[in-house]
């Protein structure tokens, strides 16, 4: 059994399904999975509705900073792994509201780890040098880079810049102390921008899929020259995969998809493939609706992963080029309409007339 934080979201939501078919894959036993997860906004357990129905995976609707919820879970389901997914993740969000990032992301992830700590201390040794706290993180700790300067590595000194980054680097120092000063088994991996299905619609790729589709303005920050380095979702879970079962305790893996793209070549990709997949009936195409906005505030340039320690140590590379893996996401929101209009709730318009008002 392994716990999963935050496992109704996107990336958590896309390692469960990836953490069964691998196991069908390789036959490898069944495992289950506890998602302990406070459903948000972001969290929807239609994602994983089949592991749901089918009893190989359990929720525990719950907030990771409330202690008792944690312990019941970790006393009930004993599981040998937690996978630590859960955090508020949307950068424009914490620049409206930083309380909620701290919150989740500081004092809950100090919650998930006090009470994995508690846990750890009274099993058995063979199980307590088997158990494992893996905390996802993200390269936006490391801060922005100019155009030449060299890729983060893991030793890059971090220089978080939003309320969103500095968050995540408060959790990232903090199970790196419960390593150093209690020997908690940690594994931290840091990664690079994700796409892929059940993306949720306030992040780059699927906005502009979905406001191309409704013949919305798409939304380009400042001169649209940032860089990210685009990682497909499955490709990031199965990095995950083979750290739990390579990794060593008290190490980071930055995880990079080895594909840095300006923003505005994004953009122009999906209007290009939307032409194709999807032709407007007035001919037109998909790029006239592409419009330049106010920049985010204190909008980092450039990301940019070295992956050469997960390569070398664990023997993971990235499998989808961002060509294939943009078209399977495109395709997985034009064939999964329910999914879609399930999560564009009125929260959601609000979220978009709260972000995208003062921008024009
Ligand atoms: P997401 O926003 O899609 O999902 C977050 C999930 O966490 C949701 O299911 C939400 O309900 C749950 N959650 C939020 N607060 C919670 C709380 N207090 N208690 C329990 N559950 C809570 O996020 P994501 O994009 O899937 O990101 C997952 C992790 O990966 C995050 O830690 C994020 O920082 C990191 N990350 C994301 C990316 C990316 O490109 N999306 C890149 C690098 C790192
Ligand atoms: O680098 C990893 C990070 O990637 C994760 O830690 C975050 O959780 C994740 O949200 C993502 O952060 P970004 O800020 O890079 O992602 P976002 O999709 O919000 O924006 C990607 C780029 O696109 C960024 O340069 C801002 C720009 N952008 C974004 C939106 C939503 C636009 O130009 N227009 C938009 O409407």
């Amino acid at each position: 059994m392994i716990l999963i934080t935050g496992g109704a979201g996107f990336i958590g939501g896309n390692f469960v399904h990836h953490w069964f078919e691998r196991q069908q894959k390789s036959g490898l036993p069944p495992e289950q999975v506890v998602v302990f997860d406070k459903l948000t906004y972001a969290g929807n357990p239609q994602t994983i509705s089949e592991h749901l129905q089918s009893g190989r995976a359990t929720l525990v609707h719950a907030d990771i900073a409330d202690r008792e919820a944690v312990r019941a879970a970790l006393a009930r389901y004993k599981p040998r792994a937690i996978l630590h997914f859960a955090a508020e993740s949307h950068v424009d969000r914490s620049i409206h509201g930083p309380g909620e990032f701290i919150h989740t992301n500081m004092v809950g992830t100090f919650s998930l780890l006090e009470e994995a700590r508690a846990y750890w201390g009274a099993m058995n040794e063979a199980d307590k040098a088997a158990f494992r706290f893996l905390h996802v993180s993200t390269d936006e700790v490391y801060g922005s880079l100019e155009a030449d300067d060299a890729a983060f590595s893991e030793t890059t000194p971090y220089a978080p810049n939003s309320p969103y980054s500095a968050s995540k680097a408060g959790s990232d120092h903090l199970v790196r102390a419960y390593h150093h000063t209690y020997g908690l088994p940690t594994l931290t991996t840091n990664c690079s921008n994700n796409y892929g299905p059940y993306h949720f619609p306030e992040k780059l790729i699927p906005l502009m899929i979905l406001n191309a589709l409704e013949g919305k303005p798409l939304p380009v920050y400042g001169d649209g020259l940032n860089i990210r380095d685009w990682l497909y979702v499955r490709d990031h879970c199965e990095a995950i995969c083979q750290v739990l079962e390579k990794g060593r305790t008290g190490e980071t893996y930055n995880v990079g998809g080895i594909n840095e793209i300006k923003n505005i070549d994004v953009v122009t990709t999906i209007c290009r493939k939307l032409d194709e997949l999807r032709p407007k009936a007035d001919g037109s195409k998909y790029e006239a609706q592409i419009t330049y906005v106010a920049d985010r505030p204190g909008h980092d340039r450039r990301y940019a992963i070295d992956p050469r320690k997960i390569q070398r140590e664990i023997g993971w590379s990235p499998a989808e080029t961002f060509e294939s893996g943009i078209n399977k996401t495109i395709q997985w929101f034009l064939d999964n309409t329910e999914w879609v209009n399930a999560v564009r709730s009125g929260a959601y318009r609000e979220w978009l007339d709260r972000n995208y008002a003062g921008r024009a």
